[in-house]
């Protein structure tokens, strides 16, 4: 059996590492790594990077759910990116993870393949943000680097645009400014694992609130996707370079556009609302891109 390891901090408080370790234990030998347990060394030698005293080689694929706060998320990063490099298999791949955490990197390339974006300027110069939120009747403004509606507001007053840019600039360095998409505060989440839609709901924003991340509240029901849509969200996946995502679509006068993709998405949620077992699907993707790599392998030996 293939060795799979799930990299989180805390595997008991992280339901979807959990799911997925449970979802590969009677078809791959899966263990949990503490990225705290990542370690590097070099010399003129040999280099060597290591997991829990063992030659990371050791695994056949890695999932990459959590980085461990206690230690430094740059080296752990840094680590598993260079052992990706040297041909082992890191899911979601660092670099698809690089670029979807970057609200604007992401924007930029979607829309340089072709991909229905909403306009975005990403900005650390408040005269900037004032000459783009002046351009429209309402926008919103985030965080170039966050997630689950953290720091997300909405503008609609140009009164108190300044004081909200000053406050948001201050606190986060560099933000990014949409026009605000009249979607009857609603949007699409699409599961997409490999490149197969594994389905699909539609988030409501909770009472008193416009942000749709269930995080916050928002509630959700199960859809079905035409084909349009579907292809739209896996060849948003494809662009951004992962394995699998939660891609968000935002629709207003029947337009949809790709709102985000999530490169760790949860499915807690997602998989109480359409019944898809979406651990189970990751965990066969993985092993699909096991039995890949060793089956070309044979064929490039000479
Ligand atoms: N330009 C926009 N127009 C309308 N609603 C938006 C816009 N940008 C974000 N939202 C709402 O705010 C939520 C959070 O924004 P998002 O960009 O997904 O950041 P996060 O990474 O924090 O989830 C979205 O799910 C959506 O409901
Ligand atoms: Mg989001």
């Amino acid at each position: 059996m293939y060795k799979i390891a799930i990299v989180t901090s805390n595997i008991s408080r992280d339901y979807d590492s959990a799911d997925l370790f449970e979802s590969g234990a009677d078809r791959a030998v899966v263990s949990w790594i503490n990225p705290l347990d990542l370690c590097g060394f070099s010399s003129n030698q040999k280099n060597l990077i290591t997991i829990d005293n063992l030659a990371a080689q050791e695994y056949d694929a890695l999932i990459l759910r959590r980085l461990n706060k206690e230690g430094d998320l740059d080296f752990q990063f840094e680590l598993l990116q260079r052992y990706e490099a040297i041909g082992n298999i890191v899911i979601n791949s660092t670099y698809g993870l690089q670029i979807s955490e970057s609200k604007f990197l992401t924007n930029f390339n979607l829309s340089r393949f072709g991909l229905p974006v909403v306009p975005m300027l990403a900005t650390q110069r408040l005269s900037l943000a004032l000459d783009f939120a002046s351009s429209y009747q309402e926008i919103v403004a985030k965080p170039a680097y966050a997630d689950l509606g953290s720091g997300v507001i909405r503008i609609s007053n140009k009164a108190s645009a300044k004081k909200a840019l000053i406050k948001l600039i201050n606190h986060y360095g560099c933000i990014v400014l949409q026009p605000y998409i009249k979607s009857n505060k609603e949007d699409l989440r699409v599961f997409v694992v490999g490149d197969n839609v594994v389905g699909a709901m539609k988030r409501f924003a909770a009472k008193g609130d416009w942000r749709t991340n269930i995080f916050l509240g928002g509630r959700s029901k199960q859809v079905q996707l035409n084909q349009q849509l579907r292809d739209l969200a896996v060849k948003a996946v494809q662009i951004v370079g992962l394995d699998y995502a939660g891609v968000d679509l935002i629709c207003e006068n029947e337009k949809y556009y790709v709102l985000e993709v999530n490169g760790s998405p949860s499915w807690q949620q997602f998989q109480k609302t359409t019944g898809k077992n979406v651990a189970w699907e990751i965990i066969s993707m993985a092993l699909r891109k096991i039995r890949h790599k060793y089956s070309c392998r044979i064929f490039t030996v000479s």
